[in-house]
């Protein structure tokens, strides 16, 4: 199935970009900002990646990431995330920033907007792989802020496809930022929303009723809500699964508990993504690897894991037709 799965056409929905960042270019980059990261080397480093909730996982990735000054670092961040899934057949990728987690420490929106959509640029030239970026609220601050990086993104709006909500969820539930989603789709944007990862399925409802999402990031709670299963699936309402992510976070104690085949049985469109793939072990291809073998997925399942993430891609009809025709024509060659 290794090679089947390394072969297959398929997109990633949920990346955050922060947390592709991997240790050794972390060091690099540290050293050529002249930053001491508190750390002594790279195993130090990887050692602390033992997280036991998504809160203490948070504090390592923004640590990470208090690195990244210059346009270059926000480039060489995104090209490391491409050269990745270039050789894992990653034809398409939507990509999460978190703006906050910068201009917060005085760096520009337009520094990092521009070293990430300079990589963008060159990965569709080098690799011929498409993107799209998804501009992140922090939660965990306040609406008046995720309102100000709403403004500020404004002058990028058309680089920007949608609008996202991650960091800490319980007690950050998605009412909180219900104006400033309803705005962000007054100018156009798409809009997603992480819920249901530790949070409960009322948060995932709040998604959807208030903040009127087009996609759930994780959404792993709301199979404790039969209606809302009922409500996903009738609205086709894709989830960005991360397996590897729901493990290392403890919100599945392992993977052979993995709820995404149950997804797949009960109509969901569910999808296989990597989240923070620096952080978690691993990036697409090993999230699609540990599931199906794990959960004894056929062909025909991991088939339908990647038909789901191109139907659920934030791209116009004729391009989703072209990329699941490539996923066709390797499907039909390689299905026995
Ligand atoms: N959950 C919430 N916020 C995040 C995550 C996550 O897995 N990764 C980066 N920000
Ligand atoms: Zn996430």
């Amino acid at each position: 199935m290794k090679g089947f799965i390394k072969k297959l056409p398929k997109a990633e929905l949920h990346l955050h970009i922060e947390g592709s960042f991997e240790p050794e270019l972390m060091f690099t980059i540290a050293d050529r900002n002249k930053i001491k990261i508190k750390y002594q080397s790279v195993d130090e480093l990887k050692a602390a990646y033992n997280f036991n909730n998504l809160q203490e996982f948070l504090d390592v990735y923004y640590a990470g990431a208090s690195v990244l000054l210059k346009e270059e670092d926000f480039f060489d961040l995104t090209m490391s995330y491409f050269r990745k899934i270039n050789g894992q057949n990653v034809i398409h990728t939507e990509i999460m920033f978190d703006p906050q987690t910068h201009t917060e420490r005085g760096i520009d929106f337009s520094v990092v907007i521009s070293g990430i959509t300079a990589a963008q640029d060159q990965a569709q030239k080098d690799f011929g792989i498409s993107s799209k970026l998804i501009m992140s609220f922090l939660r965990h601050l306040d609406a008046q802020a995720a309102d100000d990086t709403l403004q500020q993104s404004l002058e990028f709006k058309n680089l920007i496809t949608a609008v996202g909500l991650d960091s800490s969820e319980l007690g950050n539930p998605p009412s909180k930022f219900k104006e400033v989603f309803a705005a962000a789709k007054k100018v156009g944007y798409l809009a997603v929303a992480h819920a249901g990862e530790e949070g409960p399925a009322d948060y995932v409802w709040e998604a959807i009723n208030l903040l009127k999402v087009n996609r759930i990031d994780h959404g792993n709670n709301a199979l404790a809500d039969a209606k809302l299963v009922e409500t996903l699936v009738k609205n086709k309402m894709a989830l960005t699964v991360c397996p590897l992510s729901n493990v290392k976070l403890r919100n599945v104690d392992r993977i052979e508990n993995h709820p995404i085949k149950l997804m797949l049985e009960k109509g969901l469109v569910a999808t296989v993504n990597s989240d923070d793939p620096a952080y978690f072990g691993g990036y697409l291809n090993e999230n699609y690897q540990a599931v199906a073998e794990a959960l004894n997925l056929s062909k025909e399942d991991l088939y339908q894991l990647s038909l789901n993430s191109f139907h659920a891609a934030f791209l116009e009809a004729e391009e989703k037709a072209e990329l699941v025709g490539k996923l066709d024509k390797f499907y039909a060659e390689n299905r026995d």
